[in-house]
């Protein structure tokens, strides 16, 4: 069935239009004023309301074995808190461990999602081991449409790679023209600070950042800058939380390393002090990179305004109280991770936007338009143009409310911006020209979201 959105702001990098949007077999076939459409027509009237494209958070985790135990959302789950938030498309981060074979991890991490979730979505392959069939492996993965890599420096002999493993990625990376996304942190080191806080006896969740301080983070960013610098391949780091950090890629930014910045919701918006609060509240609040001190949160909003940093993601990852007490005893076994997949846009919007730390243009960008660049999806996703999918948010500038676990439709018992306020949240959302959210309501087809195939965009 077609469908017209009637007189909005339409909002995309570089234009804001008032017009309608017309939308025949998933794609948007014309933008103008005044459109007609035929009577069996679904109409959406979006006057006085914002019309964005479809947001697209680029770095999530949904099925995730991980520190003991699983993340908590599954794609049914995880796409609907997607959804309600305006969020049309996700890039999960597919982790088999290196004691997995990397194909199959693929395999099993595609059929999680198949049939499953109610958004696009799209997967970035993690490379955690390089072994003499991991070429080959990863040739068959970038010619099914995963055009993008993940490898990271921390989390030592489960995830974590070493140099040699990391120069062997980069060169593969740089030879079929993928990106390369990293968590970057010293393993090392994290290793070492970790078992001299816990002979001090500092076994509570206050020492995960003393465990990851920002210094053990810019090696990590300086490190995979210089090896991106030296094997020609572009790389894009993940959750880059502090200054510190950030001046270590912005300065092999300036030497004309292909290096591109994502920051996460948590980050912008939470410190230090939340994971010092004691016990399970602390737990809850432990992610790596770790919350950090408040000041980092300038640094991070001025380079995200400037567009030094590229995109906001979330890091999605939900462990439950139950699961957070897996670490009572000693930090090192809280599993690491925050929720925000729900929550991103509305909190970008409010506290970026509305605050005057972010311009509409940026946040347009950072939350959608630069992800579908950098990762091979633009301009199927990322814009709203004639040919594009009709991946469609309109968001009401009016609504006002607060985060609370009690309305979330993530898969877990609380959420670390309880009680934050929003002012803003999506009043319909399409995926492919259906609508399936309407005012904080899944309304629409499970299952509908397609694995996004994509090519090879860096050369
Ligand atoms: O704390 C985090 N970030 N958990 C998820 C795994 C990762 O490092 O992205
Ligand atoms: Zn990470
Ligand atoms: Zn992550």
């Amino acid at each position: 069935m077609a469908l017209l959105i009637r007189n909005g702001e339409i909002v995309t990098v570089g234009a804001r239009v008032h017009g309608d949007i017309y939308v025949e077999n998933e794609t948007i076939t014309q933008i103008g004023k005044n459109l007609e459409a035929p009577p069996d027509a679904e109409i959406i009237d979006a006057t006085g309301k914002l019309v964005f494209p479809g947001f697209i958070d680029p770095h999530v985790h949904i099925y995730l074995p991980f520190m003991a135990t699983f993340a908590k959302d599954t794609h049914e789950t995880g796409s609907i808190a997607a959804l309600i938030g305006g969020t049309t498309t996700y890039i999960e981060m597919c982790c088999p461990n290196r004691n997995d074979d990397a194909l199959e991890g693929y395999q099993l991490w595609k059929s999680k999602a198949e049939g499953k979730s109610a958004c696009d979505y799209a997967f970035h392959m993690s490379v955690t081991k390089f072994v003499k069939e991991t070429e080959s492996q990863l040739r068959q993965i970038v010619a099914d449409g995963t055009a993008s890599f993940k490898i990271f420096l921390a989390y030592k002999n489960f995830f974590g790679v070493d140099d040699g493993e990391m120069y062997q990625t980069l060169e593969l990376a740089k030879r079929l023209r993928v990106i390369v996304t990293a968590h970057c942190e010293n393993a090392e080191l994290v290793a070492r600070l970790q078992q001299k806080l816990l002979v001090e006896g500092k076994t509570g969740p206050e020492w995960h950042e003393p465990s990851r301080p920002e210094s053990v983070e810019a090696e990590g960013t300086g490190r995979f800058a210089t090896f991106l610098e030296n094997t020609g391949a572009t790389g894009y780091v993940v959750h880059l939380s502090c200054e510190k950090a950030l001046r270590a890629a912005l300065d092999a930014k300036s030497r004309g390393v292909k290096i591109h910045v994502e920051s996460v919701l948590p980050h912008l918006l939470l410190d230090k002090s939340y994971a010092e609060r004691p016990g399970v509240e602390g737990m809850k609040h432990v992610m790596s990179p770790p919350l950090r001190a408040k000041h980092n949160q300038a640094a991070l909003w001025n380079a995200l305004a400037a567009g030094s940093i590229d995109t906001i993601g979330t890091d999605h990852c939900p462990f439950d109280t139950e699961q957070k007490l897996l670490g009572k005893d000693s930090f090192v076994n809280i599993p690491n991770g925050i929720p925000g997949i729900e929550e991103r846009v509305n909190l970008l919007y409010t506290h970026g936007v509305k605050r005057g730390r972010l311009d509409l243009d940026r946040f347009v960008d950072a939350a959608s338009t630069r992800a579908a660049k950098l990762f091979g999806l633009f301009p199927r996703k990322g814009t709203i143009a004639v040919g594009s999918d009709a991946d469609l948010v309109v968001y009401d500038t009016n609504y006002r409310g607060v985060v609370s676990a009690k309305a979330q439709h993530t898969n877990n018992d609380y959420n670390g911006f309880e009680g934050m306020p929003i002012e803003g949240r999506p009043s319909v959302v399409t995926v492919r020209g259906k609508v399936q959210v309407r005012d904080g309501k899944f309304v629409g087809e499970r299952g509908r979201g397609k694995m996004l195939k994509r090519e090879p965009t860096h050369f």
